[in-house]
């Protein structure tokens, strides 16, 4: 196990403490690394919302969240200092008549780190961002923590921008992407730059294309109204797959430093070709799920989960280019859906063929190497390699793999991202946080699909749940002679 960072004592104060995100992610990850002994003593976690709790109604919330998350007997023993740690208070962000129990909440602690978490609707970002400050809550050392999304589009974005950054400098603001956190989406750059190997191979000459599968086996569940209005590609692609995108492609930063690796991805973001009018309709598929069966359970369809007719897409599939000497002419293909036949995301990194086989073709086809990083479940490498079937026989060739799996390499459990992002925001460390020219330049991006979808009115094609996304989305690797791994 890596050895922990120290954290100076702090006031995390949660608005939407009682809500799915902090109930489900927040506080397990909290629990987690109290268990371990990193939260410093004389520091505080307080739930802010509008439901009228008490603390002990509260902490009976907390328990029930983080009972999922015991993994051994000893670990409830930390349960009364942990709870020790934990209040709530109710307030209404947008009530400034409410605002008074936290002010009381907050008092004589002003020397200690104040970090805001907005677990709540982008539209409270700025109101509570006012509402420290006209309630002279700031303190020196101070931070605001942003949960995805922010904004729905890129006006919306900057506006959300503008009004935090109107009391918060940037350097005080986390704009959370949880795939950041993922750790084998940071092996991503130990892989590429802890090993020298990689390096030569990782540009057009040598790879075919590049391939990035988000695929989640559940539905929009509950979410189906909030869902209904955001569809995959605001939900997913803007945000996750986009980043994926920037870590595999970006240049080698100079250091870890929260800039220098920021600053080489928005030179990704910003090369990203515009996907416009005709190439669009080639090179985007969008879908949604229909009806089937998942892991042998009946699903229902999207609409029948909202209850009404609906256009908008659950899965999309999208050709990317990146305009730069790098990556001119090397495809990405993203795809990302719900009710897929399960959880897997993964990496592709498809190298070309040799240039010239010597090998006998009616006996063997010497197949392009593949690496391929799965993020999740089974974290892990996989190498395909051609080799030679063993035997005096004819010389004939197999692919066979170089597998690597981090859970057996390493036997210890993965965190989860909010683990090693929260403490990250204690810490003070942006790196694993997006930039505002970051956010701003992918909804740029992003928009643009989504008023060319709207435009030339592209059909919803459908698939059925449980399958792995409608035929168009396979037809548009087909036409260049590729399939999806
Ligand atoms: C969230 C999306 O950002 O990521 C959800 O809003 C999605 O729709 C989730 O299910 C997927 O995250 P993970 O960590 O389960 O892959």
């Amino acid at each position: 196990m890596a050895q922990l960072n120290p954290v100076d004592p702090f006031d995390l104060v949660i608005f939407g403490g009682a809500g799915d995100l902090a109930l489900r992610k927040l506080l397990p990850a909290l629990w987690h690394r109290h268990c371990d002994g990193q939260l410093p003593p004389l520091s505080r976690i307080i739930g802010v919302g509008r439901s009228p709790l008490n603390r002990e109604e509260y902490l009976e919330l907390v328990a029930e969240s983080i009972e999922a998350s015991f993994f051994g007997e000893d670990e409830q023993t930390y349960w009364p200092s942990f709870a020790e740690r934990v209040d709530y208070v109710e307030v209404d962000a947008m009530d400034a008549d409410t605002w008074d129990p936290l002010c009381a909440c907050l008092e004589g602690r002003e020397s200690v780190l104040r970090a805001i978490y907005l677990a709540t609707a982008p539209s409270l970002y700025g109101p509570v961002a006012r509402g420290f400050h006209q309630r002279n809550l700031m303190v020196q050392n101070m931070r605001i923590v942003l949960e995805k999304p922010v904004g729905r589009d890129f006006a919306s974005a900057r506006d959300i921008n503008d009004e935090v950054g109107a009391y918060f400098a940037e350097s005080q603001i986390f704009r959370i992407d949880h795939y950041l956190g993922k750790e084998t989406v940071q092996n991503l750059l130990a892989l590429r730059f802890g090993n020298a190997i990689f390096e030569p191979l990782w540009r057009r000459e040598v790879i075919d294309h590049v391939q990035i599968t988000v695929a989640e086996e559940l539905g929009v569940g509950d979410r189906v109204g909030f869902y209904d209005d955001i569809g995959a590609l605001r939900d997913m692609v803007q945000n996750h797959l986009l980043q994926l995108v920037c870590l595999v492609a970006m240049e080698p930063p100079a250091s870890l430093d929260d800039d220098a690796v920021r600053d080489e991805k928005i030179k990704v973001l910003r090369a990203l070709k515009p996907l416009t009018g005709e190439a669009l309709k080639s090179a985007s598929v969008r879908a949604q799920y229909l009806s089937g069966a998942v892991k042998g359970q009946l699903a229902s369809s999207y609409e029948e989960e909202l209850g009404s007719p609906s256009q908008t897409e659950t899965f999309v599939a999208l050709k990317l280019e990146i305009d730069n000497w790098r990556w001119s002419g090397v495809p990405f293909y993203l795809r990302t859906g719900k009710r897929l036949p399960e959880k897997y995301s993964e990496i592709v990194i498809q190298f070309k063929p040799v240039p010239h086989t010597i090998f006998d073709a009616r006996v063997s086809a010497t197949l392009p190497n593949r690496l391929a990083i799965t993020l999740q479940p089974d974290e892990g490498v996989n190498l395909t390699m051609m080799a030679k079937e063993p035997g005096p026989g004819e010389f004939s060739l197999r692919p066979v793999s170089l597998d690597l799996s981090f859970e057996e390499t390493f036997g210890i459990r993965y965190p989860d991202a909010y683990e090693r992002l929260v403490i990250e925001v204690l810490r003070g460390n942006q790196a694993l946080f997006m930039r505002r020219d970051e956010i701003e330049a992918a909804w740029r991006w992003s928009d643009g699909i989504l008023e060319g979808w709207a435009q030339s009115k592209q059909a919803l094609e459908t698939y059925v749940a449980g399958s792995w996304g409608p035929s168009a989305a396979s037809m548009m690797l087909d036409r260049s002679g590729r399939a999806w791994n």
